[in-house]
Formats: C-alpha cells, structure tokens, sequence
C-alpha cells in the first residue's frame, strides 16, 4: 500500500499535487511519500514481533540523506556496501551499532573507516577479505566482528542480473568453505565471530527460496556449535519483491511466519536486510513530455527523463506503471514506447505500452521508482541528475536539488598545455 492517488483526478502524493511539485521544482523529479516509507518499514518491522530482530534497511536501494533519515527514526539499522554508505548512513544518525557491512570488494581504506566507526558487523565475502580485516584490525588495535556470508546455492527464481545466492554467483562462501573459514575465524586474535548471513537475490515473490536458504543457515549454525563456535546474529539479507505490475510476492508476514517456523524457538538474534520492499512503491518520477512523434512503424512519446535517470528498464528489461499526472474520462488511448532524449535505443522507460494518449506538455509518472531510482542514475549525456522531494502530509521538502551545469564539471580540470 503506498500513497498516491488521485484526489479530483490528479495524482497526489499523501496531500500535495504531484503536478504542483513538477511544476515548482521542474522534472524530471523523483518524489517520495514520508508516510509510505514509515508504513513500509513498520509492517516489515512488525511482521517480526516476538523475535529479537534487527531492520537493517539496505541503502543501496535509495540512499538520499532524507530516505535514509525517515528509516532511522522509525529504528531501522542500515545495511552498506561501501565506505559512502557507511558516510551518508552515519551522517543520516544511524547508530553505528546497527550497521552491517556486505559485499564482495570492500577496500582497505572502507575496512578502516567502518572499524573505526566500530560498526556492528563485516558481512565476510572471501577467505582473503577475512585475512585482511584480522591484520587491519589489529594495526588499528580492534576488534571486528563478523559473518560469514554463506552462498546456499538457492534458486531465487528471479531476474539472473539480480539472483546472488548460486554458486555460479560472485557472492558469499559456499556451506563447506565456510566451515572452514569459520574454523580460520576463531584463532584470529582481532576476529569475534558474532553471525552468519547470506543473501540469496532480490525482487524475489516467493517464500520458498528464504526457506531453503534458512534451512542451509540452520544447519550451518548447529556445526558450528559443536565446534564451540557460538553465533549469536542471524543475518537473512533482503530480497523481499514488491508488485510493479501484477507480481504478488509474499506480505511481510507471511514470510515472517516462514522465519520463525524454520527457527523453531532458536534463541537468535536475526538481521534483515530490506531494501527494495520498503522504498520501491514509496517513490516516483515525475517526467514531462517533449514530444510526440508518429513513425510509421511506431508512436513515441518523447520525455524528459531517460534511461540516466532510470535504468532498470533496459537493464533488467523491468517492467513500471506510466501514468499521467491529470487524469481524463475516456481519454484516447494508443500504444507507445516512452523514450527518453539519451542517443541510445535502449534509452526507454516503457515499450509497446497501452496508455492514456498524451501530448506535448502533459506529465507522466513511473511508478515503484523509489528502490534502484536515482541510485542508479548518472550523468550520461551530460544530464544534470533529477531533483528529489519528500513530501510529508501537505507538505514537501527538496531533499535533493537538481544539478546544475555546474555541478558537471566541479571535479574536473584541463591540464596546463
Ligand atoms: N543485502 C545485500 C547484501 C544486497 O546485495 C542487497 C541488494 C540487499 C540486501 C537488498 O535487496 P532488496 O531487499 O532491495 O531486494 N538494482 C537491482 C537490484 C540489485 C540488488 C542488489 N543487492 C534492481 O534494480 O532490481
């Protein structure tokens, strides 16, 4: 469930007029629903009730210091993958108590800063990373906690650029490995084992895949106590789906209940990773038509925003909801691919889509842009990035402003001849 919806037949995010927003601030605008986010975050949250449990919102999903402020005061905990993660989550206040680090290719320079920050634990990728945290640590004179993550070769059955838990997959250790990675871990001086994690993929829409994966962890957990190797965090990562289009993936509960069966009264603390579930249908972008152009094999409708602003669909071939601001009885309607001003025919945000006909000026949105939005955008083509907003209630905030021509060319500089 998130907040917008037409009130007199304009799309409204919470109280404010999406087209008041656009026409303020300019589009491309990428716009967030404050009490979306809080909604989202508290029936993931208290899906879990009753199980010692740590949120830890992943913020390469959508990482603007507004998004990430909303998810911290309603407790969330952040999951990074990167030392600028790491900056903007403690700049947005998240406790560094609360933070968990994954992935594959963390540096030096990010493994210090993080041990420094004394974050609550490094998610372990690689038996080489393990060796270098252990020597980091002990030049910085501390202790690093960590998890190993494991790489339950699951089938998450969703999009291969997007599945992480296969074996074929960069990501994690394999069950075996692990053990003895494990056994590795426990003679390092300047290494507390404190978990085990895994995350398995994202955009996943059913129970089964976390099941099996739980499953794997479980008996991972279990070995390891024989061994004399407690663990206290277990981490699932994220990867919950949402509906873009008719996708039903399971509620929060749902798999909540799935966690705890599996967990049969195991006294753990477990760590979710959430990203996209929590902010995916909390936002939008805004985007104003340029031009219609009728060719002979085809209608285009010409916008302003481009595969820069949004990537994933050409990327992942991600099917988003197009809908025009102002809502018309019986409009017209046509099939069109919704392109973008970027000289790459992949530059679409829709194909062969049946929509409303629009014309020059109207404004359109993308739907469940919230999750791997401006995250991923970029500045090809020399676009200036899109503005961000976060509306509360009746009101909104520029949380992010749009870059200038300036901004452009603010790190760069053309050597002395
Ligand atoms: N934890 C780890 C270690 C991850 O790698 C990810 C996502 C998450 C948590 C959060 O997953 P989520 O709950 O959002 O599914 N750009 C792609 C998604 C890539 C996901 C990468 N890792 C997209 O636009 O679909």
């Amino acid at each position: 469930m998130h907040h917008f919806t037409y009130q007199n037949d304009i799309l409204h995010c919470e109280d404010v007029s999406v087209a008041d927003i656009a026409d303020a601030i300019g589009t491309p605008v990428y716009v967030y629903s404050h009490a979306t986010l809080t909604r989202h975050f508290h029936a993931f949250d208290s899906a879990f009730d009753g199980v010692e449990r740590l949120v830890c919102y992943s913020a390469k999903a959508n990482t603007s210091l507004g998004v990430l402020k909303t998810l911290c005061d309603q407790g969330a905990g952040l999951d990074i993958v990167s030392g600028g993660e790491l900056f903007k989550g403690l700049k947005a206040g998240f406790r560094p108590d609360t933070i968990v680090y994954s992935g594959v290719g963390k540096r030096i320079d990010e493994i210090d800063f993080a041990l420094n920050s004394d974050i609550l634990m490094f998610n372990i990728e690689s038996r080489e990373e393990l060796d270098v945290l252990q020597e980091r640590a002990k030049t910085l004179g501390k202790t690093a906690r960590i998890a190993i993550r494991v790489n339950p070769d699951v089938d998450p059955k969703t999009h291969p650029h997007i599945s992480t838990g296969l074996k074929k997959n960069k990501f994690g250790i394999d069950i075996e490995s692990a053990m003895e990675t494990y056994a590795a871990a426990s003679r390092m001086d300047h290494v507390a084992i404190v978990g085990v994690d895994c995350h398995i993929g994202s955009q996943i829409t059913q129970v089964h895949p976390f099941e099996e994966a739980l499953q794997s962890l479980i008996e991972l957990i279990d070995r390891l106590k024989a061994m004399g190797i407690d663990i206290r965090y277990l981490d699932m990562g994220g990867g919950l789906g949402i509906t873009y289009r008719d996708e039903q993936p399971p509620h929060p509960t749902e798999y909540a209940a799935a966690i705890r069966k599996a967990l049969s009264g195991r006294k753990l603390c477990m760590v979710f990773e959430p990203g996209r579930v929590l902010v995916g249908n909390a936002g939008i972008l805004v985007t104003r038509v340029l031009y219609r152009k009728h060719a002979p094999s085809k209608e285009f409708v010409i916008v302003d925003a481009g595969m820069n602003d949004l990537l994933r669909p050409v990327l992942y071939g991600a099917f988003h909801d197009i809908r025009p601001v102002v809502r018309h009885a019986d409009p017209d309607e046509m099939v069109a691919d919704v392109v973008g001003p970027i000289c790459e025919s992949g530059d679409f945000l829709a194909q062969m889509r049946s929509m409303p006909a629009v014309v020059r000026g109207d404004l359109l949105v993308v739907m469940s842009a919230g999750a791997y939005g401006f995250t991923m955008s970029s500045n090809y083509c020399s676009r200036l990035r899109a503005a961000e907003v976060l509306v509360t209630g009746d009101r909104y905030a520029v949380i992010r402003e749009r870059e200038t021509f300036e901004d452009l060319i603010r790190k760069e500089s053309i050597p002395d001849a």
